[in-house]
């Protein structure tokens, strides 16, 4: 555990075992202001903290002379807000910020970001100095439930997203729920669209509980908030425990919609006109569709499936066209040499992996979203 993290008054919501590390998530109501309590034996120690400029609002918020007034060096760099960020250029960008600041073995990075920032600065600290030590504040309601846990990090490439990263576990979550009240909503659903994945993939009881809750999660309730984050960071620390590297195809089944996704995205050619989770949003009420067509879930499940994504204020439709996704998935990661392998729901609350569905069910359940 490394030392400089301060765990006597601070109590972890979950805490994550993996063979790359062993470290916490705090989820609490306001972190980022009163960040020095998380933190012991900074003297001389040097935080980097990558933002983006959205999230560099809370920079100004008092961490910054705390750390510095208990002798920490305090360095932050701004990224253009976006998927751009996670490129080979501003990953250099990055690079050069730190080398050029005479980071060290004992840096510390500090993702303060969505999960765009997370991502890149994850694969700085991975290979910068070939590893350093960070920490994820995600400030985006995807990052808090999904992205900064689990140790994926990385960059897109012009032959598709997070084509090049590594498996690099943070020393710490720092989850600040107030953060989310600036975020736009269209952001916020998009996170929305990674818990109803949790629920879906493996817990019923979950899905049951979001049908209830959706409204007390979009109006911020604390509470809520706090338990829903809770539960999907404490869902994602068991599968990673199990998988962390995603070679037993454990960890796969959190790609519940991505293929899908994934392709749309890539149509949509990174620019915002398509958020990752809603990308993922109409992923998922395809990939319901096509585990109906194979028999797998009833009509009525389909059916709360859409109903759920409709509530959390998410799309279910794209406008491209059905053999354009399916060319477009053939690139998937989790592609392997027989060809592709889907995430499809059992029954509600429990998935699994299939290979060799015939392509023309695909493109019936791809077309009943197009
Ligand atoms: N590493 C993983 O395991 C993993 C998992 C899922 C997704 N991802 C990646 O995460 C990325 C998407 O993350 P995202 O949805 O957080 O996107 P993002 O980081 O681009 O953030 C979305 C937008 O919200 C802004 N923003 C962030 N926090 C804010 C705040 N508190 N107030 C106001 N604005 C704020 C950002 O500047 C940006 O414009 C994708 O690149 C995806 O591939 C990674």
């Amino acid at each position: 555990m490394a030392p400089f993290l301060n765990r006597e008054n601070n109590q972890a919501a979950v805490t994550v075992t993996t063979k790359g590390g062993t470290y916490p998530i705090y989820i609490e109501d306001r972190i980022i202001p009163v960040l020095a309590q998380y933190l012991q034996d900074i003297e001389g120690r040097h935080f980097f903290i990558f933002c983006d400029e959205n999230t560099k609002r809370f920079l100004d918020s008092g961490f910054r002379q705390q750390l510095s007034s208990k002798g920490a060096v305090v360095k932050s760099h701004v990224f253009p807000a976006g998927e751009e960020t996670k490129s080979f250029s501003r990953y250099e960008e990055g690079v050069n910020f730190l080398l050029k600041n005479n980071a060290r073995r004992d840096s510390c990075l500090i993702a303060l970001g969505g999960g765009v920032v997370g991502d890149i600065t994850g694969f700085m600290a991975a290979t910068l100095l070939r590893g350093v030590d960070f920490i994820q504040i995600p400030t985006t309601l995807l990052a808090q439930v999904d992205s900064s846990v689990g140790g994926k990090t990385g960059i897109n490439t012009e032959f598709g997203k997070n084509l090049v990263g590594a498996f690099y576990q943070p020393k710490a979550v720092l989850v600040d729920l107030k953060s989310l009240s600036s975020l736009p909503e269209r952001e916020f659903a998009a996170g929305m669209s990674e818990v109803i994945k949790y629920a879906l993939l493996g817990d019923i009881k979950f899905l049951e509980w979001l049908e209830d809750n959706i409204d007390a999660l979009y109006n911020q309730e604390v509470s809520t908030l706090r338990e829903a984050i809770r539960k999907c960071c404490e869902m994602k620390a068991a599968v990673v425990a199990k998988d962390e590297k995603e070679t037993s195809g454990v960890r796969a089944l959190l790609n519940l919609g991505h293929t899908f996704g994934h392709a749309i995205e890539k149509l949509a050619g990174y620019n915002g006109s398509v958020l990752h989770g809603e990308a993922i949003a109409i992923g998922m009420v395809m990939a319901a569709e096509l585990s109906h067509i194979e028999g797998m879930i009833s009509a009525e499940d389909v059916k709360r499936v859409r109903d759920i994504i409709k509530k959390a204020r998410l799309p279910q439709k794209t406008d491209f066209n059905s053999e354009d996704i399916y060319s477009a998935m053939q690139g998937d990661k989790k592609a392997d040499r027989k060809g592709l392998n889907l995430i499809l729901l059992k029954t509600l609350g429990d998935a699994a992996i299939f290979s060799n569905i015939d392509k023309k069910n695909i493109i019936k359940a791809i077309s009943l979203c197009a």
